[in-house]
């Protein structure tokens, strides 16, 4: 194993949008919270987001061939500890969300999102990537969108896990 002294501290420097990743498979939604998100191309319109082999969302994206990255306003981290730290389709019971152009749910609270189809997914060390072309992209309220903080991301009261930590846990 590669130990890179302070690689996860200098990680945790590096500022990112707070998003839940979604798609649906045969009617049945799945989604995660995540912060490894980069835009890859304009043109084409081509972003990626890096998931663990072990998330479930991971393989329902595989099966559905799309997914939606909404990204959330800073008064969603309720939703964000709701996504972030169980797996299941129980996740969306008391959450309001549109199905998508590409069949993805759009959650209602989130800011804006990105609307994708699949492109591929590749590994790369122990991430995925799941890279995807836009299909459709939305500005849905006008409040400032939420940036990860590890810092100052507050669940249930205690100081969350570095995004590394939870994202790994
Ligand atoms: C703030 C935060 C950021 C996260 N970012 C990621 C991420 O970028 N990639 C990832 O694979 N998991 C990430 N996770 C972990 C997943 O959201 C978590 O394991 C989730 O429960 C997986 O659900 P699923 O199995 O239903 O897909 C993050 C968790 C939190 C709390």
């Amino acid at each position: 194993m590669t130990q890179i002294p302070d690689m996860t501290q200098v990680f945790d420097t590096m500022r990112s949008g707070l998003a839940i990743v979604t798609t649906a498979y045969r009617r049945k939604p799945a989604g995660c919270t995540t912060t490894w998100i980069s835009r890859v191309s304009f043109e084409p319109p081509l972003v990626a987001v890096f998931l663990s082999p072990q998330r479930g969302t991971l393989e329902m994206i595989r099966k559905g061939k799309r997914f939606a990255i909404n990204f959330l306003a800073e008064d969603g981290l309720a939703l964000a500890r709701q996504f972030g730290f169980s797996s299941g389709a129980d996740k969306f019971a008391d959450v309001q969300y549109e199905t998508g152009q590409t069949g993805a749910p759009i959650l209602r609270a989130a800011v804006s999102y990105l609307d994708c189809r699949l492109e591929r997914i590749e590994k790369f060390g122990d991430h995925e990537m799941v890279l995807g072309k836009v299909q459709h992209a939305a500005i849905q309220r006008p409040d400032a969108p939420a940036v990860y903080d590890p810092a100052t991301f507050f669940l249930n009261g205690e100081r969350a896990e570095s995004a590394n930590e939870a994202h790994h846990g």
